[in-house]
């Protein structure tokens, strides 16, 4: 059967229905899950664009329409169709992201307006829509100019976001930001309990894929590809797994026979890379038994769903739930957060979050690690993981945790991972993780 490409006007309000949802506290992920599957991949593409430079649509926004629209899927329509108008409008493509998408203005306004036509409720904004387009167009300039020192708008995070960085990273928050706002590249992490990285690449090769090698067994792709379409995905071969988290498991130490417990564990990513280290005795815990049911199928799909692993779907703060009284050798902790590391390949982040999630998140990842430290065994290890770059979800909850326990002690680690994008000598980049590696005295 012949598919039939979704016009601009379809997509753009896919995308704006999307936005709307993250600004009403969804995730763009989930949101874009619920989209119609013909609609996907071009929603996605203009709502992470529109995601990585929504302080600058809000601002613009805000100059041109004087009365918020009572719909929300208009509000958003109109900032994601005043973003990729001035993008049309730019004649320097070298000052555009890599990614945006580029229509003709006069395509945009005519597709802007009729995908309020596509919507019974939106049909009166058809005007509204029309009028602020033509207007951004006559008054480009302008409106750059009047926005020009506004930072929300400057480096496309809420002001408190900034602030936080401003405080916590006086000489990089800048950088921080601007990296924030990059593309990723698709890192894969090699599974050596099936293959070997040099068998992966040569597959890789004669499909016409080039990888580079990182790390112990990373491999970055030269371009992003669809994952299931390449070598090895329904083998087994290999997960898709940033360079700043696959410097987890190997902190552990881990030999075979030993007993682990991966307290946070879905969607599963680490608890693959330990099994794939070392033949050990592993419970994969996680309270969300929907995301448990995804560390199923990954460690299905990557062969490692044997004899000694164990699947709770349970909280890490009830121990006495899933516990046996046998104290574990290991314990992987990486604790729900903020998620502020991971900007660059989630970019709704920053728009979901609220300022006081940090002090929220920060409570429970404390709860969660005088738990799990009570089931750990005398000379076994705890490793605390975030992916957050807020010292308090970092730094600060490393130090208290040693305040509150006296038999804890801190064994060298990573610490605070600052998100990197690639360059020559570091081919693959990473995103922001934070690490702490504590042994229990004997
Ligand atoms: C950062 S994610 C874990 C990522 C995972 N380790 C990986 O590498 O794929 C944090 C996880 O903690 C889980 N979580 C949140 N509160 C929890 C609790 N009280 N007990 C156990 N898991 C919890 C969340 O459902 C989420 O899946």
């Amino acid at each position: 059967m012949n598919q039939v490409s979704p016009t601009l006007s379809q997509s753009l309000l896919a995308a704006a229905r999307a936005i709307a949802a993250v600004e009403n506290g969804q995730s763009l992920t989930e949101t874009l899950s619920e989209t119609p599957a013909d609609l996907r991949p071009s929603a996605q593409a203009l709502a992470f664009y529109a995601m990585r430079h929504w302080g600058e649509a809000i601002a613009i926004r805000r100059l041109l329409v004087q009365r918020e629209p009572s719909s929300p899927v208009v509000g958003a329509l109109i900032g994601l169709s005043l973003l990729l108008l001035d993008v049309a409008m730019q004649e320097d493509r070298n000052k555009l992201d890599s990614m945006a998408p580029v229509y003709t203005p006069h395509a945009l306004v005519d597709q802007s307006v009729q995908a309020t036509q596509l919507q019974r409720a939106l049909i009166n904004y058809k005007g509204l829509v029309n009028a602020v387009l033509r207007r951004f167009q006559r008054e480009c300039a302008q409106i750059h100019a009047a926005i020009a020192n506004d930072p929300e708008a400057r480096w496309n995070h809420p002001m408190w976001w900034i602030r936080a960085l401003q405080k916590a990273y006086p000489d990089q928050w800048q950088q921080l930001l601007q990296t924030a706002n990059l593309h990723p590249p698709l890192t894969l992490r090699v599974n050596v309990s099936v293959t070997s990285r040099e068998m992966v690449q040569d597959a890789f090769n004669q499909a016409g894929i080039l990888a580079t090698p990182f790390g112990d067994a990373g491999l970055v792709l030269q371009e992003p590809r669809p994952i299931t379409s390449l070598p090895g995905y329904d083998q087994g071969w290999w997960s898709v797994q940033d360079a700043g988290a696959q410097l987890a498991a190997p902190l552990l130490g881990l030999k075979p026979g030993m007993r682990v417990l991966d307290a946070c564990a879905a969607p599963g990513g680490k608890t693959a890379h330990m099994l794939e280290l070392a033949d050990v005795e592993l419970t994969a815990l996680d309270v969300d038994s929907k995301r448990l049911e995804r560390v199923q199928s990954n460690l299905e799909r990557l062969k490692l769903m044997r004899s000694g692993v164990r699947l709770v779907a349970e909280s890490a703060l009830r121990s006495h739930l899933w516990w046996d009284g046998v104290a574990f050798d290991a314990v992987l902790a990486d604790v729900p957060c903020t998620a502020s590391g991971i900007v660059r390949r989630h970019p709704d982040i920053r728009w979901l979050r609220r300022p006081q999630d940090i002090a929220q998140t920060a409570k429970l990842q404390r709860s969660i690690l005088d738990s799990l430290w009570s089931v750990v065994a005398p000379g076994g290890k705890l490793l605390l993981v975030t992916c957050s770059i807020f010292p308090e979800e970092g730094e600060m909850q490393a130090q208290a945790f040693l305040q509150r326990h006296a038999q804890a002690q801190r064994l060298p680690a990573p610490g605070q991972l600052l998100p990197m994008q690639a360059d020559d000598t570091n081919p693959a980049g990473r995103d922001g993780f934070f690490y702490a590696l504590f042994v229990r005295r004997p």
